[in-house]
């Protein structure tokens, strides 16, 4: 059985009630947008899994949303469909219902993966699409000097890909996903080239790897990163970041066809 929180949430992380709309740090990003408008191809019907807020929802489909908290549900921008209160692991719809269906930053909250992959598949005669990072490089990025609590967390919390693609059976590509130098959906990895922006704690509150971590650890990491920048050892490290126009870290698009 699936566990779910007080507000319907059926992952580990809380999320707090606001308004309808986006959080600001976190608006889709055009060039990612396109990734996951290709992938879908020329579907019609788009189930979205964890649709939260809506982002990378898009006119051009008939979108079923479902989304289990009940604070993202009251975030999606009222021309946007209504979100049903379902979770992955148990969809309510009929076998081969929808063209496509995609899943964006959101199967590491899932407390039970391949269930909802293979839910996913039953309710979709075409492409099964999954965004998410790949743990085995979230690691990599630099900002493992200065907060390794925080990514040692999503690498934890992101199943391993050959779970995803094993649960989604068929025919899957791994694909990496270029990330923009100015990339408008603030996930850790789209500061590669801005560290700055990383010492705003709204846009790290942004990412959820980080309610993980104590007050403590998020002093200790703005005061390390501060220094690194001030002293210039962060540019004279990473500097050639500021400049590179797309960075390809841990974050991948799945496409499974059956
Ligand atoms: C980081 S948010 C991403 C939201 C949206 N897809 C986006 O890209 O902005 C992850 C979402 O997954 C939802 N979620 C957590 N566990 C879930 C589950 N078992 N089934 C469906 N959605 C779930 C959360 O409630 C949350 O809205």
């Amino acid at each position: 059985m699936v566990m779910r929180t007080y507000d319907g949430s059926a992952g580990d992380v809380d999320h707090p009630t606001s308004g309808p709309g986006h959080v600001p740090h976190r608006r889709p990003d055009v060039r990612i947008a396109h990734v996951i408008a290709q992938a879908l191809g020329d579907a019609r019907t788009v189930l979205n899994v964890g649709a939260g807020a809506g982002s990378y929802e898009t006119a051009a489909h008939t979108i079923t949303a479902v989304e289990p908290s009940l604070a993202m549900r009251a975030r999606r921008p009222a021309q946007l469909a209504t979100a049903i209160d379902a979770v992955a692991e148990d969809l309510p719809f009929a076998d081969g219902q929808f063209d496509a269906s995609m899943t964006l930053f959101s199967v590491h909250q899932w407390s039970d993966v391949e269930a909802g992959l293979r839910e996913m598949r039953r309710v979709t005669r075409g492409p099964v699409v999954v965004l998410t990072c790949d743990p085995a490089r979230v690691r990599d990025f630099w900002l493992y000097e200065y907060a390794p609590d925080v990514l040692d967390t999503e690498a934890r919390h992101h199943p391993p890909l050959h779970r995803l693609t094993a649960a989604l059976g068929g025919t899957t590509t791994v694909q990496p996903v270029p990330i923009p130098l100015d990339c408008t959906d603030g996930f850790n990895e789209a500061y590669y080239g801005r560290p700055e922006l990383l010492l705003d704690p709204a846009a790290r509150q942004a990412c959820s790897a980080w309610s993980f971590i104590d007050d403590r650890a998020r002093q200790a990491f703005d005061a390390s990163l501060r220094r690194a920048l001030g002293s210039g050892s962060w540019d004279e490290a990473f500097g050639h970041l500021r400049s590179r126009p797309t960075y390809h870290g841990s974050l991948v698009l799945l496409r499974a066809t059956p």
